[in-house]
This record gives C-alpha cells, sequence and structure tokens, in this order.
C-alpha cells in the first residue's frame, strides 16, 4: 500500500485525548432549558496506544463515551473509555468478564449508544453489544442472554409504538447477514438469516410499521486485504446494489430485492409505509466509497440526501434529491421513527480529499421542500444533531437539537442546544466543556439518566 506520511484522522479534532475527566458546573452561555434533564452520550474512536499512522483507520479506534449531564439548568462532563477486552489489555487493567468475541474480532464498541429496556449498550458492527452504565463505567460485552453469537448492528431502531429494539448483523461468512427483534423487556425473540451473495458492509437499515428495508451495496469485505489496507473493504461496483423490502415478520424467502445503480448509504434518516403499499426512505448517498480514501468515512464524491419511493410490486425505486449539499449523520424526533416524518437534521461534512470535517447544521422541512441552515460560525464544527423531545411535546419539532460542537479557536468543544423550532436562531445555551471531543461518530439523549 501506498506510505501514509499522515493520517488525517489522528490530528486536528480527529486525534485522541489522552486522560479521562470529570468536570462539574460548566460555564454556559445563554441558559438550558430547565425541563432538559438527562445525559447526552457521545461515543467515538480514540485510541489508547499510539497506532501506526499508516495502518489506523478511523473506524477501528478504541471506543470512548462523553457524557454531558444537564440537571436543572447546570451541565457536567465526563469522559471515560469503554473497557472492552481490547482497552482493557492496553489500559493495563484486568480483562472483562463476558461472552468470547464475535470471529476474533476484538471489539472497540466505538460507532453508537443506544438505550434500550433500562439498559445502554455502546456499538460497533464486528461484535456483540457492550452494556454501560450511566456513569460511564463498563459491565461488559453481552450475548443477550446467550441468544446472540453474531455481530450487532450501531444503528438498531427502536419501534416507538410497540418498544420493540429491531435489529441485524452482518458477517464475513454465510448467510452473511441476520434479522433480529428484542422485545420491549430486553429479550432476544427472534432470528432470521438472510441470505445475501456475499459479505458486505451494512452499517444501516430502514424500518417501517411493517417492513425492513435492506441495502446490499458494493462495499465488499476482501479478506486478502486484511493486513494490507487499514480497512479490509472496497469498492466493487461489478457485486451490484439492491435494496430488499421484507415484511417485520418475515424472513428470508420474503424479501423482495430490487435492483439500483451502485452507490454507499451509511445512514437513514427514517423509513415508513405509505398508503399506497409503497416504502419510503430517506438516506444519505455517496456516489462511491472507498474507492480513494482508504483511512476513514471513504467517499471521493461528497453525499447528498436522498429520498427514495420503493414500490415492492412494480420493483421500481424513485429517487429523488432532498439536498445536495454534502451531509451526514441524519436524525430524526425518534417518536416518528418508522412513521412519516416531516423534519430531519443533519451535520454538513466536508469529503474528497484527504479528510472528513464537519460544518454547521442542516434542518429539513420533507414534506415543504425547505432546508434551514444553522450556523455554528467560523472555525467551528458541529457533530451529530441529536434529538430531544421536548416534555409538552406539542409537535414533531418541539424539542432541542443538541450538537458536539469543536471550537478551533480556543481548542476545545462546546455542547449546543438548539430550540428546534427556531432554528436558524443562536443556540438557547453553549455548555463550554472544558476540553476538545474528538471528532466521532453517535450519540443519544437519555432522559432523566445521570452521571452519578
Ligand atoms: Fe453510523
Amino acid at each position: 500500500m501506498a506510505e501514509a506520511p499522515t493520517n488525517p484522522y489522528l490530528v486536528g479534532n480527529f486525534a485522541p485525548v489522552r486522560d479521562e475527566r470529570d468536570d462539574a458546573g460548566l460555564s454556559v452561555t445563554g441558559a438550558i432549558p430547565p425541563e432538559l434533564d438527562g445525559l447526552l452520550l457521545r461515543n467515538g474512536p480514540n485510541p489508547i496506544l499510539d497506532p501506526d499512522p499508516a495502518a489506523y483507520h478511523w473506524f477501528l479506534g478504541d471506543g470512548m463515551l462523553h457524557g454531558i449531564e444537564l440537571s436543572n439548568g447546570h451541565a457536567r462532563y465526563r469522559n471515560h473509555w469503554i473497557r472492552t477486552r481490547a482497552a482493557c489489555e492496553a489500559l493495563g487493567e484486568p480483562a472483562p468478564a463476558g461472552p468470547p468475541e464475535v470471529n476474533g474480532i476484538p471489539s472497540s464498541a466505538n460507532t453508537h449508544v443506544i438505550a434500550h429496556a433500562g439498559r445502554i449498550y455502546a456499538l460497533v458492527e464486528s461484535s456483540l453489544p457492550t452494556e454501560v452504565h450511566a456513569d460511564l463505567s463498563t459491565v461488559g460485552a453481552t450475548d443477550l442472554g446467550g441468544r446472540l453469537t453474531t455481530p450487532f448492528t450501531p444503528h438498531p431502531k427502536t419501534d416507538p409504538t410497540t418498544g420493540e429494539l429491531v435489529f441485524f448483523g452482518y458477517d464475513l461468512s454465510p448467510p452473511y447477514l441476520r434479522y433480529h427483534v428484542v422485545d420491549p423487556g430486553g429479550v432476544l425473540v427472534r432470528t432470521e438469516a438472510i441470505e445475501l451473495p456475499g459479505s458486505v458492509m451494512i452499517h444501516d437499515f430502514g424500518v417501517t410499521a411493517t417492513q425492513v428495508v435492506w441495502l446490499d451495496l458494493p462495499v465488499v469485505f476482501d479478506a486478502n486485504l486484511a493486513g494490507r489496507q487499514p480497512f479490509p473493504f472496497t469498492w466493487q461496483p461489478e457485486h451490484g446494489a439492491r435494496v430488499g423490502v421484507m415484511p417485520r415478520s418475515g424472513g428470508n424467502t420474503d424479501v423482495t430485492w430490487i435492483d439500483l445503480e451502485p452507490c454507499y448509504v451509511y445512514h437513514v434518516l427514517n423509513a415508513y409505509d405509505t398508503a399506497d403499499g409503497n416504502v419510503v426512505i430517506d438516506v444519505v448517498r455517496y456516489p462511491d466509497m472507498f474507492a480513494t480514501d482508504l483511512y476513514g468515512i471513504g467517499a471521493s464524491v461528497p453525499p447528498r440526501l436522498d429520498r427514495w419511493t420503493i414500490d415492492p410490486s412494480a420493483r421500481t425505486v424513485a429517487i429523488e434529491t432532498v439536498d445536495d449539499a454534502s451531509q451526514d449523520f441524519p436524525r430524526i424526533n425518534d417518536r416518528y421513527a418508522g412513521r412519516e416524518h416531516r423534519y430531519g437534521y443533519t451535520s454538513e461534512i466536508k469529503v474528497g480529499k484527504s479528510s472528513a470535517d464537519h460544518g454547521s447544521l442542516r434542518k429539513h422541512d420533507l414534506v415543504h421542500g425547505r432546508t434551514e441552515r444553522h450556523d455554528v460560525g467560523p472555525r467551528r464544527a458541529a457533530g451529530e444533531p441529536v434529538f430531544a423531545t421536548a416534555v409538552s411535546d406539542t409537535g414533531e419539532d418541539s424539542g432541542w437539537v443538541l450538537s458536539v460542537v469543536y471550537d478551533a479557536g480556543r481548542d476545545a468543544s462546546d455542547v449546543i442546544i438548539v430550540d428546534a423550532t427556531n432554528f436558524k436562531a443562536a443556540p438557547v445555551a453553549t455548555i463550554h466543556l472544558p476540553r476538545r471531543v474528538p471528532f466521532g461518530f453517535h450519540g443519544a439523549w437519555i432522559p432523566g439518566a445521570s452521571l452519578d
């Protein structure tokens, strides 16, 4: 492979931080809405030991949780490495208990963090979930009571009506994909093998009130690249690209597959059923992936926000561009997950050279085809917009958008709280963190949770 004099994912605000802190009484500009009482968690890669820059991929660093607790208008910050087996070894700490690693791949638990059925899980797509406490300490990897032996996606969906957690895992050997459902009490109650022609990277999927939407896209695992390239997946458009629509109550033989032009999708904004039997799925679409950038997000061309309307009977997909600005990390008000949504929120990103970076935030009105922008200011870069619903819950955008914003001017991060109904206005509160939070991936707002 080519020499890499520097790895862009180890410098600037991609560089890891080196310590674990706990800081209460943070300074705030503006006022934190008192009803925002809970914990914002953000997960991301933060290697413990200095990696070889030529071999490091952004997706592979040890997971670190950053927690921002909001209570009575006050804010507290804590960060903590997730104590996976690999992290404990690197930190010189005793190995945690728990089930064996899947495919012998050490978990980094570095991608997302979710709450379900009273538990919090840190997730990475190669591995079992790692349960953590709200105080950011690690319980350990879990096989969900011995029922899960294969990977768990970082993008499961909680059905806001049934409370079920619907998820999948992709794998390196046949059947390559499995579909699972956890009941509202946290018990894994359904597993179905979904047969694919090969091992492809499937980062996210769509779940409606009745259907699952699979994304079989041509980022293909290549065992020959292991050890020769930081991340052993490559762009192979000849593999073909398909979406699959499957009833949530169904299995492998119930999938309707429909061909697409090759593309890649990391993230789904939301999906829902239409009255006429179609499925709408809003996605961030990349024209290619891992064709040039071997160290990070991997695109040579910026992505855009698309709406795909799938007609399973006619086996067609109508593709419409919602917004052609470069953006990713789409989120909604999760109370609308799987139901028709009007609003979506994204983070602007810059891709196509040697790095990925963030910009400002965008709010999309999918009904009226309008986009608003929350400008975070010069030399500032916003991460994923996480939606916190207002207690009054008077409408879909009744609540706040929370985002960790890197401020290059002070080389530290803020958490901004933006009134989603007044998106272009200045944040109602900007919480000044005592350190920078490296660019990472995904997070969650957990009402009522605290770092204690
Ligand atoms: Fe993701």
